[in-house]
């Protein structure tokens, strides 16, 4: 009896060791921001930082008199933002500056069509992919017979938005053309319009989103397929919580069909 007593209190002893440890483990991380969702909740809004020059994931869309921000990676912000019971602020901003809106606390997330590359995963943390794309070449339309293949853009200029995996796939796949790296999607299209360059990479969607809106811009059969493929939510480095509980909310989304719906949404958008 007396042995099964000595068993026993070891065993809880053990046991009071490991919460121990467990608890004290906890609290490391914390010191960490640990505990983002919790800071998310008490400020009462989740900041969001996009470039939302990238129709249909975000843009900018005047309704009812007022220019506003809306687009397929919005939609995903707000789900977030609802289960979390807190307000949407979103920050608009160059690409290339959003990674360190994150590391310096100025954005809790960041949601811009964004593909987690290892050298992103570097700097911060990345969420389930939710979303898997094509890039295409888009071409002035008097060039679109000309500009058949990857060969036809050799010694000519092409241009791509700054910091995006674009400009890496342009970099590899076109050392013999001039790639030119500007900060907004929107000055890409329009070098191109003015004849600065003679083809951009974008991703299918917004090359077809700006096809659109521009008729005098054609897409080519170009299509470069990256490796690293597929747009996931970043956050800084040990908000672990979030990234949980953005999967939660992305898988959820994805299982009732959401993500289809908000693309469509999104295109309809864009062409009212
Ligand atoms: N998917 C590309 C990347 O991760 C481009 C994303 C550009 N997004 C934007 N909102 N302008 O680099």
């Amino acid at each position: 009896m007396s042995s099964i007593r000595r068993i026993l209190a070891l065993v809880v002893s053990i046991s009071l060791v490991f919460a121990l440890t467990a608890c004290s483990g906890k609290k490391d991380g914390a010191s960490s921001d640990a505990g983002k969702l919790e800071q998310i909740k008490q400020s009462g809004k989740l900041v969001l930082g996009t470039s939302a020059d990238y129709p249909p994931f975000e843009f900018h869309k005047e309704i009812n008199g007022k220019d506003e921000i809306v687009g397929f990676d919005i939609e995903i912000a707000k789900a977030i933002a609802a289960e979390l019971g807190v307000e949407l602020e979103i920050k608009d901003m160059k690409f290339d500056g959003l990674l360190a809106a994150l590391n310096t606390g100025k954005v809790d997330i960041v949601i811009a069509g964004m593909n987690p590359t290892e050298d992103r995963k570097k700097a911060v943390d990345f969420s389930d992919i939710y979303y898997r794309e094509v890039q295409s070449v888009v071409v002035r339309a008097e060039s679109v017979d000309l500009i058949k293949t990857l060969d036809d853009l050799k010694g000519k200029k092409v241009a791509v938005q700054k910091g995006t995996t674009m400009e890496a796939m342009a970099q590899q796949h076109m050392p013999e053309s001039e790639i030119k790296g500007l900060g907004r999607v929107t000055d890409v299209v329009l070098e191109l319009k003015n004849s600065k360059v003679e083809a951009v990479v974008m991703e299918k969607p917004v090359a077809k989103a700006y096809v659109l809106a521009n008729p005098e811009l054609k897409l080519t059969e170009i299509e470069l397929s990256p490796e690293d493929t597929g747009f996931a939510v970043a956050v800084k480095k040990g908000n672990e919580d979030l990234v949980t509980k953005t999967n939660e909310i992305l898988k959820s989304l994805i299982d009732q069909g959401k993500i289809d719906e908000f693309v469509a949404d999104a295109n309809k958008l864009m062409e009212e």
